[in-house]
């Protein structure tokens, strides 16, 4: 699928890394249309929409919050959602340029399926506005309150950026300290190549 970039300028391609196939298909087993479920790092939007088709099949009235701190990213997605989306499905994506660590203050008591981190910079975008792990800690912290069990938590952390490292190991601290009885987590790598993306389950029971 081509999509346009709005900074740069020019279409490209989407090619989603093979850690990302997975997880889609992760997302399949766990989001149900009707589901409320948060996308806490847009970016340029692909995650939004791969999970506003879920929530939304059917007819079904699910509902995707999207946030960003970036106005660029909020464009991009908001683009690419008024693209492959129909005006109904359209509003049920809510696009917020807020950190993550609110998410709390915006869904409320609302019970949610599914939070995913994809951290990192803004593919062709400005890549000093970047995730960290003060921030990343704060929104896992809430985002494992507002999940309803049998929800899930997802984040695909990057190796080979400055600080990317230091934030996979925090996501992971975070992740091995949830408790047993509440909560089943895992990561997964591709183990011949060292750089390859980090994907982080947690699954409330
Ligand atoms: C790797 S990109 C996300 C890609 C996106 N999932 C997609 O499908 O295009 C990471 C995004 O996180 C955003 N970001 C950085 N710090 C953030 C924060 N504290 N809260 C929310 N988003 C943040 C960046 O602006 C960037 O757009």
């Amino acid at each position: 699928m081509c999509y346009w970039n709005l900074k740069l300028g020019f279409p490209f391609q989407r090619i989603p890394h093979a850690m990302g196939i997975v997880l889609c298909r992760v997302w399949r087993k766990v989001v149900r249309p009707g589901d409320i479920v948060i996308d806490a790092t847009c970016g340029n939007g692909h995650d939004t929409l791969e999970l506003a088709k879920m929530v939304c099949a059917d007819n079904a009235s699910g509902y995707v919050y999207a946030f960003d701190v970036q106005e660029d990213a909020l464009a991009n997605s908001s683009y690419l959602l008024d693209q492959h989306l129909d005006s109904v499905q359209r509003k049920r994506v809510k696009l917020l340029r807020l950190c993550h660590s609110q998410l709390e203050k915006i869904v409320g008591e609302t019970a949610v399926r599914l939070v995913t981190f994809n951290l990192g910079y803004l593919p062709g975008g400005d890549h000093t506005v970047i995730t960290n792990v003060d921030t990343t800690i704060q929104a896992l912290q809430a985002s494992s309150n507002v999940l309803q069990p049998g929800g899930l938590i997802s984040v695909i952390a990057y190796v080979g950026h400055s600080g990317g490292r230091e934030e996979f190991e925090a996501v992971m601290n975070f992740a091995a300290n949830l408790p047993t009885r509440e909560w089943i987590c895992s990561q997964h790598e591709w183990v011949n190549r060292p750089l390859s993306p980090r994907l982080i389950l947690m699954c409330k029971r």
